[in-house]
This record gives C-alpha cells, sequence and structure tokens, in this order.
C-alpha cells in the first residue's frame, strides 16, 4: 500500500473530547469500486454518509504502534453517494490512555501530548481501471464530537444533546507510515448478546442489573428520556457478601458510562471503550427500569470456535463455560491477564500458560501469530521479553513469562501444524536463549535475577504472592525447556540447531547434579513434565504422594498448575488428577464455581468460604490463566493429542472415570473433525465404557493400554470395566 495521504489532528488540542475528523467529496464518473485504508492514533469509528464503515470494533486494535500500527481497508463501494461525507471519530483507546493504571504524571502527562492522529486513503477505482483517491491532509475538518470522554480504564462520557457548531481546520503531523502494516490480526467484532436477568435493589439501595454473566464488553440500553436526563453506570463482577453492588478490585479504572440523554425513546452504547463486568449499578437512571432496556455486548476478537466441552457433570460443564467466557472475555486483540481493573495487559506468563486450552477452544493461529509479532518487534535487545506485549514499561527477564517466547509459537505450530510462525519466531526464539546464557549467575543454570516465580502458588509464605518454590529451580527448568523448543523449531525450519543441543545437553546434566530433590509439588511437576527428573515415574509417584499428603488438594500457582495434571495422569495417577479435577472445595477448579463464578478467577479463592474477597488490589473474578485445565481434559480425559503437528496424524487414547457417566469432547483440527466420547453402560447385566470416536486423519486409538493403527473413520469400541 502506497502512502499518499498524510497524519492529521486537529489544529487545536480537544482534551478529553474525542474528536470528529470531516471530509466532503463528490464520487466523479464511472466509479466502481471504493475502498477505505484507515488508521488512527487511538480507536476510531467511521462513517460514510451517517452508515457506519464495517462492523470492527476498537479498530485498529492493539500493537506495538511505533514499531507497527495495523491499518484496516474496509470496501465501501456500497455507501458511496454522489456527494459523500465521511466523518471518523476518533478516542484515546490504547495509544493515548495511561496505560497501566499505575503510569505516573510523568507518563501520563506524555500521554495526553499526543494529538488525536488520523490517517486515511479512501481509493476509488473507476470502471476503466483508474484510481482517484482522497487523502487526509489539510482540507479536512475537525469538530468536537458527542463523545466527552472516552478512554481504555475510566469509561466513556456521550452527551446526546450535544450538536457541534464549530468546526476547526486539521494540520498535517510530522510522523511518517514506515510502521503502517496491513491488518494482521483478527478484527474485534460483537459477538455475543446477553440480556439482563435481573433488575433489583441491593441492600444498600441502589439499583443493580444482573447480566447472570460475566462478559468483556459494554452494555446498550435503551430510555425513554427527557432532553438533559442523566444516565449512569458503575461496572462491577460481583457482589459483597451482603449482595451490594462492588468493583474496588477494579483498583483505580472508574469503569464509568455516563450520557445525557436527548428527547424521546433512544438506544445507547459506548463506542471506543469497554468494560469486564457482569452487573452494573445504575448510579442514575430516568424512570423504573426492567430488564428489557439493557442487553451486554461480548466484544472480542473474531475467531471460529473449533472446540467443545461437555460431560455428565454439570459443575464441570460450568467450568468448561468459564474457561471459554474467559477465552472470550480476555482475547481482545491481545491475549490479557484480565478485562477489568487497570491493568488489561497483554501478560506473557498467563498467555503461555493457556495457549494450548486457547489453541483448542478456537482458531487462534492469527491471534497469535499478531501478538507474537510484536513481541519479536518489542524484545529487547539483550534478548529478554517484556513482561507485556505490546510493552508497556514493565520489564523483562522473568522465568515462565519470558517463555511465552518459545512456548506459545510452538503450541500454534503443534495445534495448526503451519511452520510460518516458527519461521517468524525463530529470532526472537534464539535470541531470548541467549538472554538467559548471557545473564544467569552460573553457567547451564538460570540463576538471579528477578522472577515471578510460582506466582500465587498456595505455597506461598505468609505475605508473599510467590509460591514456595525456589526461584532458580523454576528458571533453570525453563531454560532447559525453552532450549529444546529452539531445538525442535529449528528441525522444523531445517536450521542447524547441533549448538542449541548442546546446550540443552548440558543445561539436563547441570540441572540434576544441582537440584538432587524436589521440595514442591510445582518443583515435581516441571521435574517430569519437562523431562529432568533422572526417574520421571518415581518423581511422578512422589508428586502424587505429595499431592495426597496435601490433603488431596493442588498448591500450585501460575507455573505448575498448567502441568499438574497431566504428570499425574502421564504416570498411572489419572484417578488422582480427576479428584483434583471434580473437588468442590477450596482449593480447586470447582470451588469457585460453586461460588456463582462465570469465568475463571485469579485466585482459587476470590471469595472465600465465608464470603470474604481474597483482597481487594489484586482479586480478578476474569483471570483466564487457570482455565488451562480445559486441555487436559481435550488431551487426557478425552484422550485427543496431536500425533504430529497439526492433527496430520491424531494420538486417542481417553481415560475415563467412574465418577464421571460420560463425556465427549470434539476439536476441529485443520484435518478435520476429530471427537471423542465416552460412558459408562450395562450391556446384559456387564457394565462397559463405550467409546465413541472419529478421527479424520489415519490415527492411533489406545484404549485399556492397547495401541490399534486406524486409518480415518469411526470406531465404537466397547469394554468391560475392570
Ligand atoms: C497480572 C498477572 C500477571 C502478574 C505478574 C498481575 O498483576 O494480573 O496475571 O501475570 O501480574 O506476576
Amino acid at each position: 500500500m502506497e502512502w499518499s495521504a498524510k497524519w492529521i489532528a486537529p489544529a487545536q488540542d480537544m482534551g478529553d473530547v474525542c474528536a470528529v475528523f470531516v471530509k466532503e467529496f463528490s464520487k466523479g464518473d464511472n466509479i466502481s469500486k471504493a475502498e477505505l485504508f484507515i488508521t488512527a492514533m487511538g480507536v476510531y469509528e467511521a462513517r460514510l454518509n451517517g452508515v457506519r464503515v464495517g462492523d470492527f470494533v476498537l479498530a485498529p486494535g492493539w500493537t506495538s504502534y511505533e514499531k507497527r500500527q495495523q491499518y484496516q481497508c474496509y470496501d465501501v463501494t456500497g455507501l458511496l453517494k454522489e456527494e459523500n461525507s465521511l466523518e471518523v471519530t476518533v478516542g484515546k483507546g490504547w495509544y493515548r490512555s495511561p496505560i497501566p493504571g499505575w503510569t505516573n504524571e510523568e507518563g501520563k502527562n506524555k500521554k495526553a501530548h499526543l494529538p488525536a492522529g488520523l490517517i486515511a486513503q479512501l481509493v476509488l477505482t473507476g470502471e476503466d481501471g483508474s484510481k482517484k483517491v482522497v487523502i487526509t491532509d489539510e482540507s479536512w475538518t475537525a469538530k468536537e464530537s458527542r463523545i466527552r470522554f472516552s478512554e481504555i480504564y475510566d469509561g466513556e462520557t456521550c452527551d446526546a444533546t450535544f450538536e457541534a457548531t464549530e468546526t476547526q481546520p486539521v494540520v498535517c503531523l510530522e510522523k511518517g507510515t514506515q510502521n503502517l502494516i496491513p491488518q494482521q490480526g483478527e478484527k474485534i467484532r460483537e459477538e455475543e448478546y446477553v440480556a439482563a436477568e435481573r433488575v433489583f435493589t441491593t441492600p444498600k439501595g441502589e439499583t443493580v442489573v444482573d447480566f447472570g454473566q460475566e462478559v468483556t464488553g459494554y452494555v446498550r440500553f435503551t430510555v425513554d428520556a427527557k432532553a438533559g436526563d442523566r444516565v449512569e453506570i458503575s461496572h462491577g463482577e460481583v457482589l459483597d457478601k451482603e449482595g451490594n453492588f462492588y468493583n474496588a478490585n477494579y483498583r483505580s479504572a472508574k469503569a464509568k458510562l455516563c450520557y445525557t440523554c436527548k428527547d424521546g425513546v433512544q438506544t445507547y452504547q459506548p463506542h471506543l471503550t469497554f468494560f469486564g463486568f457482569r452487573f452494573i449499578r445504575l448510579d442514575s437512571f430516568p424512570g423504573t427500569p426492567v430488564p428489557e432496556q439493557f442487553t451486554a455486548v461480548a466484544v472480542h476478537s473474531h475467531m471460529k470456535r473449533t472446540g467443545r466441552l461437555s460431560s455428565s457433570n454439570p459443575l464441570l460443564n460450568r467450568l468448561f463455560s468459564n474457561v471459554v467466557w474467559g477465552q472470550r472475555g480476555n482475547f481482545l486483540d491481545v491475549p490479557t491477564d484480565c478485562p477489568q481493573r487497570d491493568e488489561r495487559l497483554g501478560w506473557t506468563g498467563d498467555a503461555q500458560a493457556f495457549v494450548k486450552t486457547a489453541s483448542y477452544n478456537y482458531d487462534v493461529e492469527r491471534f497469535f501469530t499478531k501478538w507474537l509479532a510484536d513481541m519479536a518487534a518489542d524484545q529487547f535487545a539483550d534478548g529478554s521479553i517484556p513482561h507485556v506485549i505490546p510493552a508497556c514499561g514493565l520489564g523483562s527477564g522473568s522465568a515462565a513469562w519470558d517463555d511465552a517466547a518459545t512456548i506459545c509459537p510452538w503450541q500454534i505450530y503443534m495445534t495448526y501444524g503451519n511452520p510460518e510462525i516458527l519461521r517468524q519466531q525463530f529470532d526472537c526464539m534464539k535470541n531470548y536463549i541467549g538472554f538467559i546464557t548471557s545473564s544467569t549467575k552460573d553457567e547451564y543454570l538460570w540463576t538471579g535475577g528477578t522472577h515471578y516465580e510460582d506466582w500465587l502458588g498456595l505455597d506461598a509464605p505468609v505475605g508473599s504472592y510467590k509460591g514456595s518454590s525456589r526461584a532458580d529451580f523454576i528458571a533453570s527448568a525453563f531454560y532447559a525447556h525453552s532450549t529444546s523448543l529452539v531445538v525442535k523449531a529449528g528441525k522444523v525450519l531445517g536450521e542447524d540447531v547441533s549448538g542449541y543441543e548442546t546446550l540443552y545437553d548440558n543445561i539436563v546434566k547441570t540441572f540434576r547434579k544441582t537440584f538432587t530433590d524436589y521440595r514442591t509439588q510445582t518443583e515435581m511437576v516441571l521435574a517430569v513434565h519437562f523431562g529432568l527428573a533422572e526417574d520421571l515415574q518415581k518423581t511422578a509417584d512422589q508428586l502424587a504422594e505429595k499431592v495426597i499428603a496435601d490433603g488431596s488438594k493442588l498448591q500450585t500457582g501460575f507455573v505448575g498448575t498448567p502441568y499438574l495434571l497431566h504428570v499425574l495422569s502421564g504416570y498411572g495417577h489419572t484417578d488422582l488428577a480427576y479428584t483434583l479435577l471434580l473437588r468442590r472445595e477450596y482449593p480447586s477448579w470447582l470451588y469457585p464455581v460453586t461460588k456463582g463464578a462465570t469465568t475463571i478467577w485469579e485466585h482459587w479463592d476470590g471469595i472465600m468460604e465465608n464470603g470474604d474477597f481474597w483482597s481487594t488490589d489484586m482479586n480478578s473474578f476474569n483471570h483466564y490463566a487457570y482455565g488451562s485445565v480445559a486441555d487436559w481434559v481435550y488431551e487426557e480425559a478425552a484422550g485427543i493429542k496431536p500425533e504430529e503437528p497439526g492433527f496430520a496424524r491424531v494420538r486417542i487414547a481417553p481415560k475415563p472415570d467412574s465418577r464421571l457417566e460420560w463425556l465427549e469432547v470434539s476439536l476441529e483440527t485443520r484435518h478435520g473433525l476429530v471427537r471423542s466420547s465416552w460412558s459408562h453402560i450395562e450391556e446384559n447385566g456387564c457394565k462397559k465404557v463405550r467409546y465413541e470416536i472419529i478421527t479424520p486423519s489415519p490415527s492411533v486409538i489406545v484404549i485399556d493400554g492397547k495401541e490399534k493403527e486406524v486409518e480415518a473413520g469411526e470406531y465404537v469400541i466397547c469394554v468391560d470395566e475392570i
């Protein structure tokens, strides 16, 4: 794309008010096609002749803007008239909102001084192939919009009675186009609509609407009002133990929607921001509200749903649903830790924990391809990876967080089978290993540095967020694992990786010499899962013993949890894995479900047994990381694993458990639909397990330890229960 357009901004800064850029133009003769190429320093919404252009919400999405800024292309042929008016509203978005929420005054000032920039190029193609362009330049004008305030964390304020009476000139910015790239990720869209379940009065006397489901997006409401009536809405995820509205856990994010009504019946929804919420409090609302007036609009990256899980256990089904809603709520262009408080950042550690589950639930190849390209762009010169991508000045160099650099591309390759992602990321992967090698205190280990460790592990000493597993142990284990992934990726790409193979051998040898005992659940999990323990079976047995000695409870945090059940069931402890999965008491995956969770919580006890909150400062109720348990259900309970990248060959080894009557799992792979289900049945007085398997490619089916090579097809197998 050749840009002749210039970046423009209002000649006078409009402060918090969102600017509308306006251009009037004539179509001209014999035009057969019109395409609008556009992006902004913020988020934009374009209208041609009053009609919304496209359905991309919060365009242009979030990238490492200075290095890579996406532009979108819309076919607007159908909206074109003889005389045209193109209007583009630009809000602060991620570009100009102070992110993260604890940004200091200097950072806030810097953001506040960024102009509300817009660049657009409308290409009109004639029937004869000739091209005419309408570009952003000094001929555009700007005016104030009805949106008086819009920002990522604090929300939006709209005055429907406002009519701009003045326009002002625009200025061209000294800003190039070399960082502009075509839309690479999925577009963000309105994807689900959740009707309000009830409107009620809390013990405090406040009016609250409950949608019954936590979503990320915004509220659409309809109201019959008089000009000047006020709507004020606060957002919250949960009620407190008295049943009152609560959102202290949003920290500094105000998450408010304010609207001044015009006369008559009107429907409004915010345009340039989003919230994470299940409840809204009506701080001001004309008339007596009823549920029919409110819809929660879920907004996220447009991804194709590929995986489905269901079972005979309703609590487990709610957990599966929470995992999916957690993904919807946090896959808004960037894989974020949470969608509500003053973070909503692309935390690498969370993404690597969840990437496998994410890639089974939905087709996220494109989504991760874009995010990982930002990671490569933001990687520091020393090879370390910023803690959040796009980077926001939060530092780098934490084991298991930075390892998103190797784990995510490798998983995307395994799920979808396309080596392109490895090619794109290979330098980033290698440079990351180089960072560890040059920054460690001890050769062939990763010692020293500052890490998040086994973040939120339950064996954390009092007052700490970090579990008791040794930092050097975790870091060295990930050093080995990431090096092994560089070796594997290099082999796929036909690169010489002999140096990395030697490095890997040395790390493993040194690891074994240094760490001769395993002290925590997470240490045992890593030692087995990354193949570091000398005797894998013995260490897995030791883990099982420890879990039982700990009261058949998990103690793991962000680092150990994603692999815990895999290690147990991989070494003969499937029974115990199910015990953990089906446990309802704290700590467990189902405990939050018993407390009414509709998404995955950041803490196993975000709401404690007595109804108190874990804390106010770090207590998200939509944090997908622990939702990674779903990949165990796909791969172990239902037994669907890629035997070759992209499921070109599948290994189907279901592991039923008598505590579930049945389980049914399907996965739409690049090679077609894989389905694995099992149920406990009775036949002629005999208890049996009935398996139904569909595979689109040649596969290995493993039932009761017996392996069978099969062609693509449908298989029903019945086996006597032991
Ligand atoms: C985020 C996490 C993240 C962590 C780093 C938190 O504030 O919400 O999910 O990984 O910081 O330890």
